[in-house]
């Protein structure tokens, strides 16, 4: 990780308080992924209006930047249309995380992306 403190510390000030962690209600997006390497686990949840995200929820178990990745990135999908998110990559997340990550950690970062990005794509599951 980065040795940069104040993303460091915001990386692990969602790690151990996560936002927006739980179920939603009736979501209209739900997407489920894990790292077949670790194990680690993401269930992404949203409620969708006029192809706006309203509201989004994740779940899941996992390193601190599996964990944090997912919590950053719920705090930024409310209030953004689907064609926006649609968009992100592993740029977006990077630049949102603010730190240098290697190869491995870079798995763990994309692991909510993809369940995010699998999510406002309509998938079922990811294709291989
Ligand atoms: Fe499993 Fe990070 S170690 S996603």
């Amino acid at each position: 990780m980065s040795s940069d403190p104040f993303y460091r510390e915001a990386i692990l000030d969602h790690y151990r308080h996560p936002r927006h962690k739980g179920h939603l209600e009736d979501a209209d997006v739900h997407y489920h992924d894990h790292n077949p390497f670790c194990g680690d686990e993401i269930t992404i949840e949203l409620k969708v209006e006029n192809d706006v995200i309203v509201d989004a929820a994740f779940d899941g178990r996992g390193c601190a930047i599996s964990q944090a990745t997912a919590s950053m990135l719920m705090e930024e999908v409310i209030g953004m249309p689907l064609e926006e998110v649609r968009k992100w990559d592993k740029e977006s997340v990077l630049e949102m995380l603010g730190i240098e990550i290697g190869p491995v950690r870079l798995k763990c970062a994309l692991l909510p992306l993809k369940a995010l990005k699998a999510g406002v794509w309509g998938l079922e599951e990811w294709p291989e």
